[in-house]
């Protein structure tokens, strides 16, 4: 049951969003456009507000979704949080759509939320604040990835669910080896900048 369970999370994981949404509504593969990332923010910036909502939304969504059904499925708290871990590998390497994903934060946020909504909510009001003084949802992602395990560490949840926050900020981390090579260089791209075009 708890192999089963982490199939199913890799595979909810999978459904692409952004990648869904994008082709439904102007009829374009999302990474080959704005960042190339199959994820809200990118849906954001080249397709606009309602588009990259509702994918940060349903990424959030299929996070919550895998971690209710391994739950139901086996009901432990270690493959609960490994489930985490499956789901968000399903979004970054998506078995449907030839392994190119995303970078899992919205995805995380749904994992969380299913962890801790102590640690989601302290999580998501620092990667806000940080997002709306620097325009940057990338360093705002790593605060959120950053700021996940070290609230789990202070809180009275299961053990594993610190140790899989960890290793889901490490997985963010290489994720976003682009953006802090660019947020190091000055050439990252800001939230709303004018010069990202939308199509
Ligand atoms: O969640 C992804 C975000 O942190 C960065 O996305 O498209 O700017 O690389 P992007």
């Amino acid at each position: 049951m708890v192999l089963l369970s982490w199939v199913i999370s890799y595979l909810i994981g999978s459904i692409s969003f952004s990648y869904l949404i994008a082709k439904k509504v102007a009829g374009i593969d999302i990474r080959s456009h704005g960042s190339g990332n199959a994820g809200a923010t990118n849906t954001l910036r080249v397709l606009g507000k309602g588009p990259g909502i509702a994918v940060l939304v349903l990424d959030a969504i299929k996070g919550l979704v895998a971690m209710g059904i391994t739950h139901l499925m086996t009901g432990d708290p270690t493959a609960y949080a490994v489930a985490g871990l499956f789901v968000i590998a399903g979004h970054n390497w998506p078995i449907y759509f030839g392994f190119r994903g995303g970078k899992g934060i919205a995805t995380t946020l749904g994992v969380v939320l299913g962890f801790s909504p102590l640690a989601f909510l302290i999580g998501a009001v620092l990667a806000v604040l940080v997002i709306a003084v620097t325009r940057y949802v990338s360093l705002g992602s790593m605060v959120l990835v950053t700021a996940i395990p070290v609230s789990l560490f202070f809180l009275d949840k299961p053990i594993a669910f610190f140790w899989t926050s960890l290793v889901i900020a490490i997985f963010a981390y290489v994720r976003h080896y682009n953006n802090i090579r660019n947020l190091l260089s000055g050439n990252e791209r800001k939230l709303g900048d004018k010069s990202q075009r939308k199509l």
